[in-house]
This record gives structure tokens, sequence and C-alpha cells, in this order.
């Protein structure tokens, strides 16, 4: 299976070895295994560090952003240290960059790539670019609530939700400032109109995301492909390459 990891700052604590040394090592395994793998890195705590202090310094906006993408690739080059020689050693700063590395075998671990956006659209990007069969965003949050589980006590998880739903309910949580949202509205928008396979789901433990392109059995949230796709439960049989092809 061809597979983009989304890997979210705050899950890959640089802080951390152990962390990143355990999601190098499933990324490793799905690509031992056979699966095409690419895996992009957020910013985390470095980014928004480096930006606050910046912005204090009377950085713009675009420059800010500049900062950001900098902290992406600084996050991406430990997982690819962690990762060794499968890795390409050097974050892809292009999505046709990624791209060459995944047609000769590699995996390409890479960062954000321009402003006004942030990683989570740049997974989808990069799946939409690859033609990738699946998308799993390894969040801080088992998938998509309907309110923000971390300030919410009565959110109720949804399990499974259609990309044109998932769309509008972003779109209504980054209306209201302050509110997180586990995939941002942009990355939303590309994986309704590509018709990509996703998972969100809690990537701290990283053997979430392993068992998630494995089996397709996660606690998180299926997005759900307008065409229907393949079902998660078809994933070993391989049918779930049928459902990457979008309705474009
Ligand atoms: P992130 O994708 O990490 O943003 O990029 P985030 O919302 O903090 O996500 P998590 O918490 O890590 O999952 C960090 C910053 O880098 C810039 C943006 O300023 C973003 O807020 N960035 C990143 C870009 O401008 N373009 C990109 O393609 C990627």
């Amino acid at each position: 299976m061809n597979v983009v990891v989304s890997v979210g700052g705050s899950v890959l604590s640089p802080g951390d070895p152990e962390r990143v040394a355990a999601h190098a090592a499933v990324v490793e395994a799905l690509h031992d295994a056979g699966h095409e793998v690419s895996v992009v890195v957020g910013g985390g705590s470095t980014a928004l560090e480096y930006i606050e202090v910046a912005r204090e310094l009377g950085a713009n906006e675009m420059k800010l952003d500049d900062i950001g993408i900098a902290a992406t690739r600084l996050n991406a080059r430990l997982l690819i240290e962690a990762i060794g020689e499968a890795a390409v050693q050097t974050p892809p700063e292009t999505y046709d960059e990624a791209s060459v590395a995944l047609r000769r075998g590699d995996v390409a671990v890479m960062g954000g790539v321009a402003p006004a956006q942030t990683t989570d659209a740049v997974s989808a990007a990069l799946a939409e670019y690859v033609d990738a069969d699946l998308l799993v965003y390894g969040t801080s949050v088992s998938g998509v609530y309907t309110a923000d589980p971390k300030k919410d006590p009565d959110a109720e998880h949804i399990p499974e939700i259609s990309a044109a739903d998932l769309v509008e309910r972003i779109a209504g949580i980054e209306m209201n400032a302050g509110a997180a949202a586990p995939v941002d509205l942009l990355a939303a928008k590309v994986i309704q109109r590509s018709g990509l396979r996703t998972i969100v789901l809690d990537g701290t433990e990283p053997e979430r995301i392993q068992r998630a392109v494995e089996t397709g059995e996660h606690d998180g949230t299926d997005v759900l492909p307008e065409n229907g796709g393949a079902d998660p439960d078809d994933w070993s049989t391989g049918s779930v390459t049928d459902a990457a092809g979008g309705d474009e």
C-alpha cells in the first residue's frame, strides 16, 4: 500500500528520543513489509517557541511561517536520523522531490512546503501528489470529536465521517478563535477533492499507526471518500487500493 503518514509536531516531541525512535521503528516496519511510505512531520513546540520569539522581535506572518517551516524540517531531520538508511537523508522541500524518492523505493520524510498553511495540508497534498491509497494523521487526540475533547467533557467521538461532513465540521471549528481542529480546513478540502481514504487517530503511540495501515483497525476516525471506497475490513486483502481513485 502507498501510504502517507502525518506525524503532528506535538506527537513527535523532540525532547524525547524514545518517542522519535518508536515512530522511526514503525516507519521502518511498514517499509520493510513492502509498503510505500512517506512521512510529513509537524513543527510542534519547537515551531511555536521560535514563532513566538520572532513575533516579539517584529517578524511579519510570512517570515513567521518560514520559521515554522524550518522547525518542521528540523523535526523531520530527527526522524530521518532515527530511521537511518531507508530514509532520504535531507527532508524533501517539494512534492516532486518526495515523489522521486518514493519511486526509488526510499522513505521521504518532509516538513512544510510553503507559507500560509500547515503540515496537515502538506500531508494531504503529498498524498494526492503520489496517488496514495491511504493517509494517516497521527495527532494528539483520538480522531474527530463533536467538540474539543481536551476542553469539553461532553465531546463525543466520531468513528466515521464523510469528507464533505469533515469539511463542514472543521469550517465551523475554525470560525471559533482558539478552537483546535484535529486536521485543518485546507487539508480537509484536499481530502475531499481527491477522494483520499483517510484515518485520523491518536499518534502518541506509533503502533496505532502501524496497526491502522496493516489492518485498517484503529480507535480514531475514518474519513470516507465520496465514492464509498473499500471497507476498512478489506484492508488486508489489498482492495483498499481501489478506493484511492477519487472522482476527478
Ligand atoms: P505545523 O504543521 O506543525 O502547525 O507547522 P501546527 O498547527 O502547529 O500543527 P502540529 O501541532 O505540529 O500538528 C508549524 C508552523 O509552520 C508553518 C506555519 O506557520 C505553521 O503554523 N508552516 C508549516 C507553513 O507556513 N507552511 C507549511 O507548509 C508548513
